[in-house]
């Protein structure tokens, strides 16, 4: 029995309102029109934009929605004049287009594109271009992806194929977290070999970035983090050094900057806190140092002096590592699955996608790296 052409029920993870936690409801899926796939998602996990999303969105008019967007699956049909894909191929969505044909898409510079959300304002999909509803209400679709659902409609610059033999439920990492904190090392800050690192926050993102910095050849990788529990995980990932700041009474710039006579050649900002990325900064060492902030926070603003500047550090942020992700990912699947990158590490809770509340808690809560969650196959 086929579904393309029909309207597909399934279930689906409802945000109703704001920093209410989302519910499993049967949603509607219409069909994919002109240059959209629909997909069937096998598996997604929680990543912290998900959560930012939920509890920091006031506007009323930006619910209800459809949350997730780090994803793997499976292509269930196709709307008109969309080429190269077809029922049946693995897919990963990716939460930012890459059109191919606009100045950025074209510029080797950079992995923006001008039918990016960045450059657009908003980060979800209403009508008309919504394809999903619930109890008669059109629901919104979060970064044009929307994936804690059994189904999902997404436009085809947002879509990627990759390597059928691919194991769908650890590659989905791949869709955003992972990549962000891996790329921000090697892509944005360019982390030289014999260098040394500091990675602030040890969430996904940050772990990754330790990853990341480790592939690059760093000779020390300063793990800093809050909670003393991630120190074991970073070190599977390759940190050398540990650093709770609630362990010094000075400020953690001052107690990296005695560690490594005088401060890191790198540091990242793994969390989201304006704070912090000021410390991030602060830590590197002058005349070179580089400082990227990775953590996404849009509701407040960074300060400096302009002297740590003026004495030669370069403070920069990155999106999405820094990849052009349409090209990349399925670079990226083929090195894990060559056991060039770790996945599997990052994930520590496995769930039905009925409990995508329940692990949407966990990471808010710090009690878990990932969740994958799989809807009934
Ligand atoms: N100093 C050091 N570490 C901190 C601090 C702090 N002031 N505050 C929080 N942390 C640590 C937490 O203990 C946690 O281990 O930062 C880590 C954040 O991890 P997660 O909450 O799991 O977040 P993650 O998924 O890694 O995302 C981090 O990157 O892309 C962005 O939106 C994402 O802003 C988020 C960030
Ligand atoms: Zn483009
Ligand atoms: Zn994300």
């Amino acid at each position: 029995m086929t579904t393309a052409g029909k309207v597909i029920r399934c279930r689906a993870a409802v945000a109703w309102e704001p920093k209410k936690p989302v519910v499993m409801e049967d949603v509607e899926v219409a069909p994919p029109q002109a240059h959209e796939l629909r997909i069937k998602i096998v598996a997604t996990s929680v990543c912290h934009t998900d959560l930012y999303y939920l509890y920091e969105t006031e506007d009323e008019n930006s619910f209800p929605i459809v949350l997730g967007h780090e994803a793997a699956g499976v292509v269930e049909s196709v709307g008109p004049g969309v080429t190269g894909f077809q029922p049946g191929d693995k897919v990963i969505p990716l939460p930012n287009p890459q059109c191919g044909e606009c100045r950025f898409c074209k510029s080797p510079k950079t992995n923006q594109c001008e039918k990016g959300w960045v450059a657009n304002t908003s980060v979800v999909l209403s009508d008309p271009d919504s394809r999903f509803t619930c109890k008669g209400k059109k629901v919104l679709q979060y970064l044009g992806l929307s994936t804690f659902s059994e189904y999902t409609v997404v436009s085809d610059l947002c879509v990627t194929k990759i390597d059928p033999a691919a194991p769908l439920d650890k590659v989905c990492l791949l869709g955003c977290g992972i990549l962000t904190g891996f790329g921000a090392a090697v892509n944005t800050a360019k982390v030289e070999p014999g260098s040394t690192c500091a990675v602030f926050g040890l969430g996904a993102v940050g772990l990754a970035a330790v990853m990341g910095c480790s592939a690059a050849g760093a000779k020390r990788i300063i793990a800093v983090d809050i909670n003393p529990d991630k120190f074991e995980k970073a070190k599977v990932f390759g940190a050398t050094d540990f650093v709770n700041p609630k362990d010094h009474s000075e400020p953690v710039s001052k107690v990296l900057f005695e560690m490594t006579n005088g401060g890191v050649d790198y540091s990242l900002e793994c969390v989201g806190n304006v704070d912090l990325m000021r410390s991030a900064l602060e830590s590197c060492v002058i005349g070179w140092g580089v400082s990227v902030i990775v953590g996404w926070t849009d509701t407040s603003e960074i300060c400096a002096r302009p002297v740590q500047l003026i004495a030669g550090r370069t403070w920069k942020g990155t999106l999405l590592g820094g990849y052009k992700i349409k090209t990349a990912i399925p670079e990226l699947v083929k090195a894990y699955m060559d056991k060039k990158l770790m996945l599997d590490e990052f994930i520590t809770h496995n769930m039905p996608l009925e409990q995508v509340s329940d692990a949407m808690e966990l990471l808010k809560h710090g009690k878990c790296i990932r969740s994958v969650l799989s809807p009934p196959q």
